[in-house]
This record gives C-alpha cells, sequence and structure tokens, in this order.
C-alpha cells in the first residue's frame, strides 16, 4: 500500500503506477479504522480496480471541541488493518491540504435533510460533511465512492450532493458491520467500558424489537416500547429515537401503502454518543 500525505504525492502516485485510467473506488474514513471501515473497502475492491481510502478527522463537522480532541487516533493499526484488506492507496492530509487558509468553506443546500436528526442535534455538521468529502472527491476524483448505513442521514445527504452537483461518481451504500450482540461497530465504542459494549447491545435488540411490532402496534407505541427498553441501558440518556420515511427523512406517526420506513436511534453511554438506525420494512 502506497502511504500520500499531500495532494501532489497522491497525483503522482496516480499518474506514475499501472493503475492509470483505472476505476477508482474510494473510502473516506476519519480512521481508528475497524470491521465496519473494511466492509467498505472489501466491497469497493471487488467493484474497482484500485481502492483508495483516506484518513482525516475533519475539523469542520464537529460542532464540540471536547469531541474533537476525544476523537479516537490509531494511525499505526489503522496502516496495518489497511494493509491486510489489500488497500491500494492511503491519504492522510493535514488539514492545510484539504482545507487552505485562503479558500472559504461552502455552504450546501441540502433540501433540509440536515435539519432533522444528527443536523438538528448538531448544528452546521453535515455542512462540514459536505465540505469535506467534496473537496476529497475533487482530490481523488473515484468513479465509486462508499459509505456506510450506519450513518443513514450522512449517506442521504452524501447522495443529495452528488446528485445536485453533477458529481458523476456513483456513491454505494454499504450494510452496517455489528458486534455479535448487534452493537454497531464504530470508532467511538473505542471510548466505552467493556461492560458498557455489552449494554449497549440493547440498542439494536429494541430496534429489532420494533420491527417485529410493526404490523401488531401502531407506531407511537413502537417508539415509545424502544424507548423503555433503551433506558434500561445503565449510564445512558436517549437523544432521540424516531421512525421515519427514507426520502426526505421526515418522521411518520402513521404508516402509509409503499412507504419505507427507518428507526434512527441515537443514545447517550458513558457520555460516548452512538448512533445507529434499521430498516423496518425491507
Ligand atoms: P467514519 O466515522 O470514520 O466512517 C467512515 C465510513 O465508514 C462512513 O461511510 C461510515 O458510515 C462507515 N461506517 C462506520 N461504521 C460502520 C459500520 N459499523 N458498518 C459499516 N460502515 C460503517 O463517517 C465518517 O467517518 C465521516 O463523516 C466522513 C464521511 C469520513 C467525512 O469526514
Amino acid at each position: 500500500m502506497q502511504v500520500t500525505t499531500t495532494i501532489v504525492e497522491y497525483q503522482k502516485t496516480i499518474e506514475q503506477t499501472s493503475f492509470k485510467n483505472l476505476k477508482i473506488g474510494f473510502v473516506a474514513t476519519m480512521g481508528a479504522l475497524h470491521q465496519g471501515h473494511v466492509t467498505l473497502i472489501d466491497l469497493a475492491k471487488k467493484e474497482c480496480d484500485i481502492v483508495v481510502c483516506s484518513i482525516f478527522i475533519n475539523p469542520t463537522q464537529f460542532n464540540n471541541p471536547d469531541d474533537f480532541a476525544s476523537y479516537p487516533k490509531t494511525i499505526d493499526k489503522d496502516i496495518t488493518l489497511l494493509q491486510q484488506a489489500n488497500c491500494d492507496i492511503l491519504f492522510v492530509p493535514s488539514v492545510e491540504e484539504v482545507f487552505p487558509k485562503e479558500q472559504k468553506l461552502k455552504t450546501y443546500s441540502l433540501n433540509g435533510l440536515d435539519l432533522l436528526f444528527e443536523g438538528e442535534k448538531r448544528p452546521g455538521h453535515f455542512n462540514g460533511v459536505c465540505n469535506v468529502v467534496h473537496r476529497l472527491f475533487q482530490i481523488i476524483e473515484p468513479q465509486k465512492a462508499y459509505f456506510g448505513k450506519k450513518d443513514f442521514q450522512q449517506l442521504a445527504i452524501i447522495q443529495h450532493m452528488s446528485n445536485q452537483l453533477n458529481l458523476g461518481i456513483e456513491i454505494v451504500g454499504c450494510e452496517t458491520a455489528r458486534e455479535t450482540n448487534g452493537l454497531a461497530k464504530s470508532s467511538r465504542n473505542l471510548l466505552l467500558s467493556e461492560k458498557a459494549k455489552s449494554d449497549a447491545g440493547i440498542i439494536y435488540s429494541s430496534m429489532k424489537e420494533a420491527k417485529s411490532e410493526l404490523e401488531k402496534i401502531e407506531i407511537p407505541e413502537i417508539i415509545l416500547a424502544a424507548k423503555n427498553k433503551l433506558q434500561k441501558i445503565p449510564n445512558s440518556k436517549i437523544d432521540y429515537v424516531s421512525i421515519a420515511e427514507t426520502s426526505m427523512l421526515e418522521p411518520i406517526y402513521k404508516r402509509k401503502e409503499g412507504q419505507k420506513i427507518v428507526m434512527l436511534v441515537a443514545v447517550f453511554v458513558e457520555n460516548v454518543r452512538l448512533i445507529d438506525n434499521l430498516m423496518l420494512n425491507e
């Protein structure tokens, strides 16, 4: 695997190697890599000629400085994992390389998709995500880019941005990789105690229960039942539990024929904010 830290170095690597003119698959990450990230690399490997992964903890998407400061950093382990996954090129840029001082941040029009859920709880977060993803797309120039369904709203927003700006990049959504107890793999899990990781399995089981109840009880009752279950996680606080239709992410309280719906959950466990989701009628 070639490790590149500047745009010039990345471009030279692409130009000088036999990789020229081949289909590039791109996986953007913030590091602290785990099996969830590897799922994305694996799919990209299958569908493209070469795979480029970026590791960049994007300051513009953190609205809480403590969250930014405490974001886990495990670069040596990350490189080993990427080598094992046969990633071809790793791009690890500095902040100045991605966001030169003279370049202003853009404001993206996201059709209200950025105002709910994560957007409501973390103002400006998705504009920061769009800035970094758009910029990385311009640098890496991939044909396909892979994102996890674990971050359901992020995937919807990146798909929207890519369509609206006509970027000509195919956005591929990948299934959520989970621990054996159902907890979605996440870099933030590194901040949890073993006990909390085990307790947080309730997040997935509460969503699965909601799915199994879908034909039996109304949406408000399903949400209430999920909240009651989630409250049993020790040292936790629910941020939101909602059921939304999948196109505009509008919360729903009554089901409509043919509508695809998803349960979205955010919970603080030991003060670590965990998000997850499950398609309820798929
Ligand atoms: P990060 O949290 O590192 O995630 C990078 C990619 O891995 C995202 O597309 C995310 O949805 C996916 N991912 C994370 N956990 C996963 C899991 N358990 N199963 C499957 N995929 C998973 O998301 C970001 O970084 C950033 O916002 C980024 C897009 C890189 C922009 O800075």
